[in-house]
């Protein structure tokens, strides 16, 4: 079966010690690093920027994913792209399938991945089906934009069933993002879900690590690496 990779989400880290949350991560084995991008618009909280992007690109080798919960990702993706991000998630309401198309090019261009990422209320757009579907990633959001520390939407696992069932066959990766904590990890997983995002479960709960490390052991233990 597929490996599950675990993606921190430093919204919920301790912004004055980025770098050392990071580096606990990493030693942890986290898979990347997830940079919630929030404009007080789109989303009701703003977050951070492109140059924290940059000054996190200097302290990591992991991939960096960059969810952008912002209105007009035409204006802006162009910054957190340079600052060094692998992964532009952009949010299908908030652009048009002309400019995800016209992405797509340069994302992979420069060789980075490009992802989509629907908001619990959105359904899964039809053209998703199509082949021609230029993304790397799809991103369930389990919460509404903007916060962490919310409760993940059990709703939503139907719709990352269905997301799963149009990845399986071309390599994309499906993303649930939101409230992911040591409970609901397995079923999330069992819907079909390849990359965990968890902010205050990992960064919240005391020993970061540890915390990291559990979310882990939960995951090879539903992939069937680890005996349960
Ligand atoms: C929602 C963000 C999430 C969220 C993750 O606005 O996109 O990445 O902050 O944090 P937790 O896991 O605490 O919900
Ligand atoms: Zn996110």
């Amino acid at each position: 079966m597929r490996g599950v990779k675990i993606a921190p989400s430093i919204l919920a880290a301790d912004h004055a010690d980025l770098k050392g949350e990071i580096s606990r991560v990493e030693e942890a084995g986290a898979d990347m690093i997830h940079v919630d991008v929030a404009d007080g618009h789109f989303a009701p909280n703003i977050s951070l920027g492109p140059d924290t992007v940059r000054a996190i690109r200097k302290v990591t080798r992991l991939p960096l994913d960059t969810h952008l919960m912002i209105t007009n990702p035409e204006k802006f993706y162009e910054p957190f792209l340079s600052a060094g991000s692998d992964i532009i998630t952009v949010h299908a309401e908030a652009t048009s399938r002309s400019f995800l198309n016209k992405l797509s090019k340069e994302v992979h261009r420069k060789d980075k991945k490009l992802g989509l990422a629907l908001k619990p209320s959105t359904s899964i757009p039809s053209w998703l089906g199509k082949e021609t579907n230029p993304f790397d990633v799809i991103l369930v959001l389990s919460v509404n934009p903007g916060f962490p520390g919310q409760s993940f939407m059990p709703s939503v696992l139907p719709k990352v069933r269905r997301v799963a069932k149009l990845a399986n066959s071309r390599l994309m990766d499906v993303e649930v993002d939101g409230g992911v904590d040591l409970e609901n990890a397995s079923a999330i997983i069992e819907a079909g879900a390849t990359v965990l995002v968890a902010g205050a479960s990992i960064f919240r709960r005391g020993d970061v690590k540890s915390a990291l490390q559990e979310m882990r052991a939960v995951a090879q233990r539903t992939i069937g690496e680890v005996p349960a």
